[in-house]
């Protein structure tokens, strides 16, 4: 089968890795793409808001399975213009991308369907916001309603900080994505992700991570996309994920089908152990960046398989996802700048991975036949090992050899999971 990856990041060279290795795969193409990408793809120029030259595309190529790595082609509805057309996609339509699309529409579902979240309102206005800020403690969240690339949220410690961030997201600081802003409770706990692959009726779990979003050790600095994550997360017991299943996720697909717009694609769940169990804080309709390169590493069954039967609504009649046993643990190397303006154009030169390990390129060029940098995010170092700690030990290795003199990493990454292998008795 002829498949079509969209995307350029992390995320999709992970996926583009394990597409290409299934023996389902014919061809694998790809837009945009990236260096990384290219050793398993052959990278097309598509402009991916243009649905009817994408669809063109996949009529001209035979192409019998659309991945879709990026969230916004989705809340802007291609998964709904392929399907028209006559071919699979793995990812939502536009109705149930919402769940990321919208943080006020999550949290309304949240409410109708009895999901476990923090209270919240939505506002309209700044004044009505203003006025229901009284109803909050401190420190309280305030959330621009739409996409903002993982920086809309505000946790105010002050009510002045509070009446600032209001006045910011309707003063356009988020553009049209700040025109409806959610208020919400604070939530107390540790953060942890949970993903399930779902065709709308059939739900199977895959598996757990947990990433660090600030831009320093010891979790200090701006937040970023994630400079590191590891998969499983162990505080997400089995028990734990059993709960979030029958609590959170099943009825979230079970109500988005019952409205007539069933969820397809994966859901990524971004979840608070509160001291009253799991909470959800908000979905994201895709794999993330950089979960999905660890849980790749993971991945022993056939993703092309799993993702053709999410399309084609058999995701029932297949076997469910097996993730190994063994962590995999990731570690972004980032261009200086990041998280504010990255330098673009740094020489990179890459040492060859280890069994066990790989190099994913996530923001790279080519230019004048070397390697170089180009985003925020430019690398995705990833091994797996028995334990976190050798994962963790084996990245570092790896990233140690690349030579990126333009570029810096996270030193701590995976310490919360290695402080609490530690703390486990010996066997
Ligand atoms: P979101 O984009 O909704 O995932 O929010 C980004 C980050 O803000 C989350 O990963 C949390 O660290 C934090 N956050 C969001 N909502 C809450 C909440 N209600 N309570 C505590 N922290 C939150
Ligand atoms: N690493 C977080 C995300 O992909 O949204």
């Amino acid at each position: 089968m002829n498949i079509l990856l969209l995307g350029g990041g992390g995320r999709e060279h992970a996926l583009a890795w394990k597409l290409a290795q299934s023996p389902l795969c014919t061809a694998l193409f790809a837009a945009p793409g990236n260096p990384g990408i290219a050793e398993h793809a052959k990278l097309v120029d598509l402009d991916l808001e243009d649905h009817a030259a994408v669809a063109a595309f996949c009529a001209g190529q035979g192409i019998g399975l659309v991945v879709v790595g990026p969230e916004a082609p989705l809340v802007d509805g291609i998964a709904d213009s392929l399907r028209a057309a006559g071919v699979p996609v793995f990812g939502p339509g536009k109705a149930a991308a919402q769940l990321e699309g919208s943080k006020g529409f999550t949290k309304d579902l949240c409410a109708e369907a009895g999901i476990p979240t923090a209270r919240y309102v939505r506002c309209m206005s700044a004044d009505e916001a203003l006025a229901e800020l009284v109803g909050f403690s401190l420190p309280v969240v305030i959330k621009a309603d739409g996409l903002a690339a993982g920086k809309g949220v505000i946790i105010a410690e002050t009510a002045d900080d509070a009446r600032a961030a209001i006045e910011d997201m309707f003063g356009g600081s988020f553009g049209a994505s700040g025109a409806q802003v959610v208020l919400e409770e604070f939530m107390e706990g540790e953060e942890a992700s949970f993903f399930a692959l779902t065709d709308g009726t059939a739900i199977v779990a895959f598996g757990s991570a947990q990433d660090h979003k600030r831009v320093g050790d010891g979790d200090t600095g701006p937040n970023t996309g994630g400079m590191g994550a590891y998969s499983p997360a162990s505080v997400l017991t089995p028990a734990l994920e059993a709960d979030v299943m029958t609590r959170i996720i099943e009825p979230t697909v079970a109500t988005l089908a019952a409205r007539g717009t069933p969820y397809s694609g994966v859901l990524f769940a971004g979840l608070m152990l509160t001291a009253q169990g799991p909470k959800l804080i908000e979905y994201n309709c895709r794999f993330g960046d950089p979960e999905c390169e660890v849980l790749m590493m993971r991945l022993e069954s056939d993703l092309v398989e799993l993702l053709l039967a999410v399309a084609q609504g058999r995701l029932g009649a297949v076997p469910a996802p097996v993730l190994g046993q063994d962590t995999a643990l990731t570690i972004v190397l980032a261009a200086k700048g990041y998280p504010g303006t990255p330098e673009k154009g740094a020489p990179i030169a890459l040492p060859s991975a280890p069994e066990g390990a790989r190099i994913f390129h996530a923001g790279t060029a080519h230019k004048d036949g070397a390697l170089v940098a180009n985003g925020g995010r430019v690398l995705a170092v990833t091994a797996l090992g028995a334990s976190v700690t050798q994962a963790r030990d084996a990245a570092y290795a790896l990233a140690d050899k690349v030579d990126f003199p333009g570029g810096f990493c996270r030193r701590d990454i995976g310490w919360r999971e290695v402080a609490r292998a530690a703390a486990l008795p010996a066997e």
